[in-house]
């Protein structure tokens, strides 16, 4: 059966990841978190204290970005990928608030999204994936076969993401997290490079009144409608 480029985008905290990874599951495709290797960078340049506030130092990551290598492997204990800094798996250090604070700032960096498009391409070329994030629609894979952007109001994404800190143990209120939401979606929204925002022939899904089976069902029909085209 050929197979096909699945490109799913859309706000923070949406169930974007959700519904990807259960397809790309069910029909034995790769599935890649673009957001993980945004994430991935910030936790570098976290650690490194390239960041002052808010203001990264990017003649030194200009400099050390060749050295930072991302990857993704398989974890058997949870059956998904988690993603590597250099061997290291960071998996839950990248899913903290304090990565999440920042990681705008390194996605709207322009030789940051050139690196790490052309690492998603490279992914992409034998076809056989889904990938999420907010400008694989639009910018990473133009001409990806099926296009999907999801989104629901901020109250129920910071609530989906509140549960699923607190479930982790990591202490977060409502308020700060719907805060960090919409500046997220204010910074993706607005930036220069690969802005978040609906291709023009990507189909659009609201998710806010369903359930995580309603919608991995609605994608998985829009794959079997795709396949049948
Ligand atoms: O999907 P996520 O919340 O893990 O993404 C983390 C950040 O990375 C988010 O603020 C937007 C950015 N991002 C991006 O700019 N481009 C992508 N393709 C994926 C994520």
């Amino acid at each position: 059966m050929k197979k096909i480029i699945i490109a799913i985008d859309g706000h923070s905290s949406c169930g974007k990841s959700t519904m990807a990874k259960d397809l790309a599951r069910k029909i034995g495709y790769t599935y890649i978190d673009s957001g993980a290797m945004y994430r991935v960078i910030t936790l570098y340049c976290i650690e490194n204290n390239l960041f002052s506030g808010n203001e990264l130092n990017l003649d030194v990551l200009r400099k050390e970005i060749g050295n930072i290598r991302i990857t993704f492997r398989k974890n058997d204990a949870t059956g998904h990928s988690d993603a590597f800094l250099n061997d290291r798996n960071v998996e839950a250090q990248i899913r903290s608030m304090a990565v999440a604070e920042k990681v705008s700032f390194t996605a709207a960096v322009d030789f940051v999204r050139e690196a790490l498009v052309g690492q998603q391409q490279a992914m992409g070329r034998e076809k056989g994936i889904v990938m999420d994030g907010r400008d694989i629609g639009t910018v990473v894979f133009p001409g990806a076969e099926l296009k999907i952007f999801v989104t629901a109001s901020p109250e129920i994404r910071a609530q989906r993401r509140l549960d699923e800190l607190i479930a982790k143990g990591e202490k977060a209120n409502f308020d700060d997290v719907l805060r960090n939401i919409e500046k997220r979606d204010y910074i993706d929204s607005t930036r220069k490079d690969g802005p978040l925002r609906k291709a023009d022939d990507a189909l659009l899904l609201d998710n806010s009144t369903m359930t995580v089976d309603e919608q991995n069902q609605w994608l998985n029909q829009r794959f079997r409608e795709k396949l049948k085209n």
